[in-house]
């Protein structure tokens, strides 16, 4: 038996129950997993109210870190008794134990404790696909700057510290001063609060008239078009979320009148479609965290129990950095 989250219907953080519940063996492909700590993410929100719909009842989280238990048959990368982290799918991470598919769980390197691998996996992957393979036509140049905004959020404050390992400059906006002083903090080169400035024309401003390569958003609706006017010619627009709203459809004319721009809409899973891609790119998170180039902030540690409080200040901008579930 597991205490696990659950939903039975989407709507607001009320809809997260506790509730016990059996866990069987891993069948082939799968592992069970004891988790020692669970990753919360803005994507979490997104099943909970059914944004992304889910088949009820549901499990939610896509993230954690624990103890390898049982190894179905065809596991090889995975032993009993291997530590071990992941971002996966299917949701039900908020969870003490569960079965689970093998392909996205990596064995965790050693000098990375379980709370960290809890906190960076899905976050931290993010990072690594969209700073290493979500690029402008041209790539990114030592000293080129780009876009990044909520930058003191989980997957921002990640960002902010492997773009200054990558000799970029990011340019991060938040929605307080305070959380800009932690952005820059962490690596960004400058800092916005997009509530009180008006984003691209600091842009502008700052990049002397021309505008980043890449503007990564995950805000969606109240920035997408901000982040399309900080582009110089070329530029790629990467809209990877959707914190105040999914972004409305593009007019494609608009790419052309402001300079043949680029749009993408790339999401983790399609990059860890397989074991070997989902490999590679956790040993780069792994490098670059061991190497202390990337440390992974924790803002935020909620017991499961309080996992309704945790979504009601993730939801509410009240977090900082990755928050945890702890057991
Ligand atoms: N496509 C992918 O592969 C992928 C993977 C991981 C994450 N994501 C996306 O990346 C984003 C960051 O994820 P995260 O888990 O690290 O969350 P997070 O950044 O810690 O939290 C979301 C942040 O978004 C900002 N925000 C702006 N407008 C908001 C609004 N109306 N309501 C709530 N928040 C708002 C807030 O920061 P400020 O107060 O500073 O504005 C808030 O703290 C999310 O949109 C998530 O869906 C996408």
């Amino acid at each position: 038996m597991s205490l696990a989250v659950q939903i039975r219907q989407h709507g607001g953080p009320e809809e997260l129950n506790v509730a016990d519940v059996e866990v069987g063996q891993p069948g082939p492909g799968q592992i069970r997993i004891r988790h020692h700590a669970v990753g919360l993410n803005f994507i979490d929100v997104y099943h909970r109210t059914g944004l992304y719909p889910l088949q009820m009842p549901a499990g939610i989280g896509m993230e954690g870190a624990g103890v390898v238990e049982a190894v179905g048959e065809g596991v090889t990368h995975l032993r009993v008794g291997d530590r071990a982290a992941y971002a996966a799918n299917p949701p039900g991470s908020y969870c003490e134990v569960r079965v689970m598919p093998a392909q996205n769980v990596c064995r965790l390197p050693d000098g990375i404790d379980f709370e960290t691998g809890a906190a960076m996996m899905l976050k931290g992957l993010t990072a690594q696909y969209l700073l290493k393979k979500t690029l402008p036509v041209e790539g990114l140049a030592l000293g080129d700057f780009v876009l990044f905004h909520a930058a003191a959020g989980g997957v921002g404050l990640i960002a902010c510290q492997w773009a200054r390992a990558l000799g970029l400059q990011l340019i991060g906006t938040a929605g307080s001063d305070a959380k800009c002083k932690l952005a820059l903090e962490h690596g960004a080169a400058h800092a916005i609060n997009y509530s009180t400035e008006n984003f691209a024309a600091r842009v502008k401003e700052i990049t002397g008239g021309k505008g980043v390569k890449v503007a990564y958003d995950s805000v969606g609706k109240d920035t997408y078009e901000g982040s399309i006017d900080s582009l110089r010619p070329f530029g790629l627009l990467a809209v990877f979320g959707n914190g105040s709203g999914p972004v409305p459809p593009i007019n494609l004319g608009t790419l052309a009148s402001k300079g043949s721009l680029y749009v993408t809409r790339p999401t983790l899973f399609t990059h860890m479609a397989t074991r070997e891609s989902t490999q590679a790119m956790a040993d780069d998170l792994f490098a670059v965290v061991r190497s202390g180039a990337v440390k992974i902030p924790i803002g935020q540690r909620y017991a499961l129990a309080d996992v309704q409080q945790a979504h009601r200040d993730l939801e509410a901008r009240k977090t900082t950095g990755c928050t945890i579930l702890t057991l």
